[in-house]
């Protein structure tokens, strides 16, 4: 029996102006999965996430969540059109990002940052979503921290309530864009420490990183992204000892 991707694009593209960046991209990830993408600067890593995070319109091919195609509905004479965009941030919820920079709302308190999603968006009661931000702020260690505003947290602090405030809407993926590239060195392993905490109760993740011993001990399997196509994916070991196309191997020369 082959299972349905929890995620999936078929045959994605998008330009931005005369420059390809995605061409015609295959990407899948089961159900607790955990993928690290690892590529060159402009190779098309953030754009693929925002296609599939919803966050922008692809051009060509399609995004499925649980085998069925999100992002689009049918116009009357039978072809895809964007959805209406309240359609849209309903969709987006079951997909959570996290970006290199946290974009927190400066004049929120940490508490007000996580439940702002619940409470505008999905008209959660104030009670509820205070009850719900709570708990994944306890998740991510940053329950003392709820009335501080993101001024007074340092960058990891930050970046774990950007984590919470993704998780407290219960998405079924998490994607993660170079979540600790923006960090001081000493604040990095914090944050890759509620990830891997997540990894292990079953979220499924996409993580774009430069981290490649993260990647390592927690991916299933790691994708090597170039020119807007996949290169290479396989089992961190093979991909990191044995990788088979030259490419992956030029890169790898060049991080190590
Ligand atoms: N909104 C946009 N308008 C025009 N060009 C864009 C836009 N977004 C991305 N690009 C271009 O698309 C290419 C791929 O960008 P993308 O941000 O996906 O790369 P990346 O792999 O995430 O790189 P990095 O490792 O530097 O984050 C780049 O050349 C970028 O300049
Ligand atoms: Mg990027």
């Amino acid at each position: 029996m082959t299972s349905i991707p929890l995620l999936e694009t078929v045959g994605l593209r998008k330009t931005y102006g005369k420059n390809e960046i995605l061409k015609g991209v295959d990407f899948a990830i089961e159900p607790g999965q955990v993928k690290a993408v690892l590529g060159p600067s402009g190779s098309g890593k953030s754009t693929i996430l925002r296609l599939m995070a919803l966050l922008e319109p692809v051009d060509s091919g399609s995004i499925l969540l649980r085998g069925r195609e999100i992002g689009v509905a049918t116009g009357r004479d039978g072809r895809s059109i964007p959805l209406p965009e309240r359609k849209l941030a309903r969709e987006r919820t079951d997909i959570g990002m996290v970006f290199q920079k946290f974009n927190l709302f400066a004049h929120l308190d940490v508490l007000h940052n996580v439940i702002l999603g619940l409470t505008e968006v999905h008209g959660v009661s104030k009670a509820e979503a205070v009850d719900r931000a709570e708990r994944m702020l306890e998740r991510v260690g940053m329950s003392q921290r709820m009335r501080h505003y993101p001024s007074e947290l340092s960058g990891g602090q930050q970046q774990r309530v950007a984590i919470a405030r993704a998780l407290v809407l219960d998405p079924s993926v998490m994607l993660f864009d170079e979540p600790t590239s923006a960090l001081d060195p000493e604040l990095v392993n914090e944050v890759l420490t509620v990830m891997e905490d997540l990894a292990e109760q079953g979220m499924t993740m996409i993580v774009v990183t430069h981290e490649t011993r993260f990647a390592r001990r927690v991916a299933d399997e790691v994708a090597l992204f170039d020119s807007g196509v996949i290169v290479e994916q396989a089992p961190p070991e093979q991909f990191f000892t044995a990788p088979e196309h030259e490419r992956t191997r030029a890169f790898l020369s060049h991080i190590h």
